[in-house]
């Protein structure tokens, strides 16, 4: 029988949802819902879904297994509350919530309804940030000392044109939040817990169409005393990608590079003994910004890997490759960042 999976939010990043889930055969997409009743019902025509809803509940209480969640930030926690309440398995996009209150809430939720809770952090699933992980998990690079993310990528008011976001209510974060928390995650994910960190946010060059950040630095302790720091910014024209570094205490380094934004990371440091590679992602060849749609479009393996990986937890009985705990630890760090920028101090955390 198949997975009878629902989606929840019908703009953009549901494309990448309802493709990925058409291509899976061990599941059918069978609503969607959106509070836009005409959106709803053009996703569920031009993509071949049965049913569409204006009413969540209405979608939940469907005959549903499972849901996956594509609405703006501040509305994933209903959403997840509900299909928890629904007793139905649910992945959220990123981030998981926009405050930690928020995120506990969705992970007791879902703990108490004995539910799957993922968050879809698809970078996660490029085989170059793999690798870096297998690495780590078989030795041959120790636990890092030093790490460092860099995302330099360009927005403009086409981008921001969309009313929720550019709002501190409404996207609750800019650069950081909604584009650097993918490196974010992926940094944490190699260095272990956090327990200090310090940054300053700034908005240098988009202000006349958003309030939210465009640029960030920070540093960042790990409680296994390592250092890392960020440099995030969405002024970059042409934009230049993303690299998340990370060394070890014998200095080998390993790193994976994005560019341009959306293509699949690529390992363009790797100095560990016997297998060392250097490779140039930068080419004058290369169309350096892309159009969110195409960006979009190359993000759909990396979707569909994530949420490939979802359904087989649901059907197999284990936790996604990604769970609420994994995802809420970005935004730890990056709330900590804002908090540390208000305040001038460094803001210590609960090493979870
Ligand atoms: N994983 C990624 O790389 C990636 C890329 C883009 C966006 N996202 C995430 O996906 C989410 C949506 O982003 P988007 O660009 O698709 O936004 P969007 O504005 O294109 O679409 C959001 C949709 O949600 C609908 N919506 C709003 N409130 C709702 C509610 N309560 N119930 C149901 N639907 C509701 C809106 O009407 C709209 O159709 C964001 O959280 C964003 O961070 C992730």
């Amino acid at each position: 029988m198949k997975l009878r999976v629902g989606i929840v939010g019908c703009g953009k990043i549901a494309i990448n949802h309802v493709t990925a889930l058409n291509d899976l055969p061990e599941v059918e997409v069978v609503g969607v819902c959106d509070p836009d009743a005409e959106r709803a019902a053009e996703f569920a025509r031009t993509f071949g879904v049965p049913h569409s809803y204006t009413d969540l509940d209405e979608l939940l209480g469907s005959g549903l297994d499972a849901v996956t969640v594509c609405t703006p930030h501040p509305a994933h926690e209903l959403v997840v509350l509900a299909a928890a309440r629904h007793g139905l398995h649910v992945l959220c996009e990123k981030p998981i919530a926009v405050t930690l209150d928020e995120a506990d809430r969705m992970i007791a939720a879902t703990d108490a309804a004995g539910v799957k809770f993922g968050v879809l952090f698809q970078r996660r699933f490029w085989p170059a940030a793999q690798r870096i992980t297998q690495a780590l998990a078989d030795g041959r690079l120790g636990q890092p000392i030093v790490g460092s993310v860099i995302v330099r990528l360009g927005r403009d008011a086409d981008y921001y044109a969309e009313p929720w976001r550019g709002r501190w209510d409404t996207e609750a974060g800019g650069a950081l939040m909604t584009q650097a928390i993918h490196h974010v995650d992926l940094l944490s994910s190699y260095m272990g817990p956090a327990v200090a960190v310090r940054g300053r946010i700034a908005t240098l060059k988009l202000g006349e169409f958003i309030e939210v950040e465009d640029t960030a630095v920070a540093t960042i302790e790990f409680a296994s005393g390592a250092l890392a720091s960020l440099q995030v910014s969405t002024t970059f024209a042409p934009g230049l990608g993303a690299q998340i570094l990370v060394s070890d205490h014998a200095g080998h380094a390993a790193s994976v590079a994005e560019f341009p934004e959306g293509t699949p990371g690529q390992n363009d440091i790797w100095t560990l003994p016997g297998e060392e590679q250097y490779r140039q992602v930068y080419s004058p060849e290369i169309n350096s910004d892309p159009e969110l749609a195409e960006i979009h479009t190359n993000l759909v393996p990396f979707h569909r890997l994530q949420i490939e990986d979802f359904v087989r937890a649901v059907l197999d009985d284990r936790d996604p490759l990604v769970t609420g705990r994994e995802a809420r630890k970005s935004l730890e760090i990056i709330l900590a960042i804002y908090e540390s920028s208000r305040t001038g101090d460094t803001v210590q955390l609960a090493a979870s």
